[in-house]
């Protein structure tokens, strides 16, 4: 059993809810690519951990990379290392905020010219949402509450739970 850390004000999505919303989407993916390919790419640091338990149960073949966005100065999006060019690309990201990072994802796989382009999410925080960005997987909405957890972190720390959890208050504020 995991204990709870004391930064932690409760759990959220415990692991067997984050482990059940994995294996929809990727039920939903496996149903929408049948018989393709799928280049999946996941926005580093927060989602390695939902990229990795997704891509283990997608059934078409699959190739993996990573990319991550710089948060700070001008939030540069780092080089793919395969050609996504003519391929179906899945971007796969942790939680959507205000979707300004996952806009500038998205414009930056797009600029690569793939044959299509979809989003998965695990996490929304659809009341802090500031650009309309399309998102479609999407996992579970959730409450405007700072979370850790499943790959999400504050200040680096609090990635390994393996649940989702919200933050203290006193922690950040
Ligand atoms: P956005 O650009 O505002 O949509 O923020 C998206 C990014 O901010 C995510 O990929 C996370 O890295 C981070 N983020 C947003 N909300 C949280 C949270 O509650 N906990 C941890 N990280 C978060």
């Amino acid at each position: 059993m995991t204990l709870l850390p004391p930064e932690i004000e409760r759990v959220l999505v415990p692991a067997e809810q984050i482990a059940a919303l994995v294996s929809r989407l990727a039920a939903q993916v496996n149903a929408d690519y049948a018989g393709g390919e799928l280049v999946v790419v996941g926005a580093l640091t927060g989602a390695a951990m939902v990229t990795a338990d997704l891509v283990r149960q997608l059934a078409m073949p699959v190739q993996m990379d990573f990319v991550s966005v710089s948060s700070y100065g001008d939030q540069t999006v780092s080089a793919l290392t395969l050609p996504v060019a003519g391929h179906n690309v899945l971007l796969v990201e942790d939680i959507v905020d205000t979707g300004e990072t996952l806009a500038r994802l998205q414009a930056a796989l797009l600029a690569q010219e793939p044959r299509s382009l979809r989003t998965l999410a695990l996490l929304d925080k659809p009341a802090r949402r500031k650009v309309d960005v399309s998102v479609d997987y999407l996992g579970l909405d959730i409450p405007d509450e700072f979370v850790v957890g499943y790959g999400l972190d504050y200040a680096q720390r609090f990635r390994n739970l393996p649940f989702v959890g919200v933050l203290r208050r006193s922690v950040y504020a």
